[in-house]
């Protein structure tokens, strides 16, 4: 057996294999805390020409990203349709039979295109309840040929978010006393690295002892997510986890790793996990934005001080890329391994 998809349409489950089996119960709601206010950051702001609502609107943001890591983006103009065709061809690709999504399986971390199940099932130790597609969709784009349209549909959905980050990263840079295209130039934008995930949860008929996808940080700078209308998003916030029910038409938005290290610290990559449910898929597309995959990354020397020292070493971002995915996802930032 080889994807959650087919497990659960090969029999009539009534619980779940054994190697699925998680330690903690993701239901546990005494974990939970439930009527947090998330941010939300209005993007027509952002990008108003009206200075004043426009400065108010990076304060805003500057305060989300150092505070929670975490926002619900809305008014960012990309089309309810366009969001909806990637949704619904993202259903059709895993709906193709296993044999025809194969083609793009067992492939390694930097294959352009890969589908497959759990995190890493070299490392994994229990699976997942999740099955995923991953393609590289910048600064080369890929994405398979089957369904029909999936491919112009990614790329439409593509370029249109690498829009939005580009903007939130001008806000961003500017929240933080740099120039507006600071981080763009830093990180070398023009070729960075846009990573596209589709994530299919299948029903789950024991949702307390499984896991989507386990406690984990992302890689890049900013991920941009968006999911049919089943909630299984939590992020971590004061100890708690908080469930995330996205307004309509919104995009979710968290800090990564890389805006972490960048940042020397100030805004923090936020942990966050998926968790599945009785009553149907879910499916989440997120897309990491992260620096070209070759350049070094350390704090910016501007948010280092004496005061304040470097408090990661510098890497590539393909090499802490791999690092995280050599290791299980343990609940423990993949940062650990290179704080100074
Ligand atoms: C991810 C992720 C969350 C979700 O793909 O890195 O955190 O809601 N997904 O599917
Ligand atoms: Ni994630």
């Amino acid at each position: 057996m080889f994807s959650v998809k087919e497990l659960v349409e090969s029999n009539c489950l009534r619980s779940v294999p054994l190697n699925y089996v998680c330690l903690e119960n993701p239901q546990d709601s005494s974990l939970y805390c439930e009527n947090e206010n998330v941010p939300t950051i209005d993007f027509s702001q952002l990008t108003s020409s009206n200075l004043s609502e426009r400065s108010k609107a990076i304060q805003q943001l500057g305060d989300a990203c150092r505070d929670w890591g975490f926002f619900m983006l809305i008014n960012h103009g990309v089309s309810e349709t366009l969001r909806d065709e990637v949704l619904r061809a993202s259903q059709k690709f895993f709906d193709l039979t296993e044999e025809e999504k194969k083609e793009y399986a067992g492939g390694k971390l930097f294959d352009p295109i890969k589908y497959g199940t759990s995190f890493n099932v070299m490392v994994d130790k229990t699976h997942f309840w999740r099955d995923y597609l991953k393609c590289y969709v910048h600064p080369h784009f890929n994405a398979p040929s089957k369904p029909p349209g999936l491919s112009e549909t990614l790329e439409e959905y593509s370029t249109k978010g690498r829009e939005v980050i580009e903007e939130l990263l001008k806000g961003i840079s500017l929240s933080l006393c740099l120039e507006e295209n600071y981080i763009h130039r830093r990180m070398k934008l023009d070729l960075g690295s846009q990573l596209l995930v589709i994530n299919c949860y299948p029903p789950c008929p024991k949702p307390e002892l499984v896991m989507g996808l386990p406690a984990h940080t992302d890689h890049g700078l900013l991920t941009l997510l968006m999911q049919n209308d089943l909630a299984g998003l939590h992020i971590q916030h004061n100890g708690k986890w908080i469930p995330i029910h996205p307004l309509p038409n919104s995009f979710l938005i968290n800090t990564g790793d890389h805006m972490e290290i960048l940042t020397n610290g100030k805004y923090k990559s936020v942990v966050h996990r998926a968790v599945t449910n009785t009553k149907g898929t879910r499916i989440s597309v997120g897309t990491a934005h992260g620096p070209c995959l070759d350049t070094d990354v350390g704090p910016a020397p501007e948010m280092v001080s004496d005061d304040n020292p470097a408090a990661y070493r510098a890497i590539k971002y393909r090499d802490y890329m791999q690092l995280q995915q050599n290791h299980q996802l343990d609940g423990k930032s993949c940062l650990d391994r290179i704080r100074t």
